[in-house]
């Protein structure tokens, strides 16, 4: 009479928990029915532990049943999971679906920042002649920025440079913003073995704003040592340089003496030009702009950064971004170029799809 009566109550129960795990609506209602039945505290589990007071031929019947139930049970949540699974997922694609009929929404083109350009154009043609890129950090040592170029402490030369000074870093060594790429020179001497050629290009600071400065812009530095380059080379290297930048075949140089510290014998190098009617050209006629300053590199210089003087030598030159960017595409006011004005930007900026010929022309 108990056995049919709990066999009974087994299929009761047997069928809630089946309907309750058909019913789930979603993930955690089905974890719910699945907690109720074999969780814990679910009524299966408390069932099987009800079966330990039993004399053991019931215990073996009610087992067995309640084994089944268990079953069938975990087959019912397993069928149901996959239900839900699917059905989640059918709404998903639905919900995610792309008409591509649909016409495409208006795209604003962006634009190269004439700086962007004229360093990818200088950085293609050096690369043609051979340089590698080297960078440096912004944020200098005073020894790699002044010293190790041959400008001690106290020396005139640092006057020129209206120097944006820092904090000295945790050692108390004194700290600037770089005044030129000239320090990329010192590290890379100082982390590489002769022979070099490399070119630096990169950002600058001077504490200086008008309409041919402002506190920070770009400059290019070039060194090249090895046993035997002289200042022959430096001004093949130049030429080459400038008649592929500013694609004239026939642009004058003129190198002509000056002084830097780090550079013996030094040279500021002008190009040729006119300026009648007020009007600046490029070219074969008459006068000369200057452009950018060179020399050999100063024995000292190469001892400081740890290279043997008597056995190599090289040069170095160094020239502003801008300023090249402003001659080559007619730009006049060195401070638009900071302003991040999009209209200016749309005007002197180049298309990704435009580009001018790189290069030295070899290859195009
Ligand atoms: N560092 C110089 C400046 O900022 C430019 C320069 C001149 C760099 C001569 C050189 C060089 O490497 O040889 O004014």
């Amino acid at each position: 009479m108990l056995e049919s009566s709990s066999a009974n109550d087994l299929e009761t129960l047997s069928a809630k928990l089946l309907e309750s795990i058909a019913q789930a609506a979603d993930l955690a209602a089905l974890d719910q029915a699945r907690v109720e039945a074999v969780g814990k505290k679910g009524a299966l589990t408390q069932r099987m532990k009800m079966l330990g007071g039993m004399d053991p031929e019931a215990r073996r019947a009610a087992g067995q049943a309640l084994n089944l139930i268990k079953l069938e049970v975990e087959a019912a949540i397993a069928t149901r999971q996959d239900e839900l699974g699917r059905a989640a997922l059918a709404a998903r694609l639905a919900a995610e679906r792309i008409d591509v009929t649909l016409p495409a929404a208006p795209e604003a083109e962006g634009h190269i920042h004439p700086i962007s350009q004229t360093m990818e154009e200088l950085i293609q043609i050096f690369a043609e002649m051979g340089f590698t890129v080297a960078e440096g950090p912004e944020i200098e040592s005073d020894f790699n920025n002044f010293t190790a170029l041959n400008i001690p402490p106290e020396h005139p030369a640092r006057q020129m440079h209206d120097t944006f000074y820092l904090s000295p870093d945790a050692d108390g060594a004194a700290r600037v913003l770089r005044t030129h790429t000239s320090p990329v020179q010192v590290r890379t001497m100082l982390s590489q073995k002769p022979p070099i050629r490399i070119i630096a290009p990169g950002r600058t600071y001077r504490s200086d704003y008008d309409m041919t400065h402002t506190p920070m812009f770009h400059q290019v530095e070039g060194l090249v040592i090895d046993e035997s380059t002289h200042m022959g080379h430096l001004r093949g290297c130049l030429t080459e340089f400038l008649r592929a930048f500013f694609q004239i075949d026939d642009l004058p140089l003129r190198f002509r003496p000056s002084f830097f510290p780090f550079t013996e014998p030094s040279a500021e190098v002008d190009i040729g030009c006119s300026r009648k009617g007020g009007q600046l050209k490029l070219g074969n006629h008459g006068d000369w702009l200057e452009i950018l300053g060179c020399g050999m590199v100063h024995p000292k210089v190469l001892e400081m950064c740890g290279i043997d003087s008597t056995r190599y030598q090289g040069f170095a030159f160094g020239m502003g971004i801008e300023r090249i960017a402003m001659l080559k595409y007619g730009i006049p006011d060195l401070r638009t170029f900071f302003e991040a004005d999009t209209r200016w930007l749309k005007h002197y900026g180049f298309s990704f799809l435009d580009q001018p010929s790189l290069g030295l022309g070899l290859t195009r």
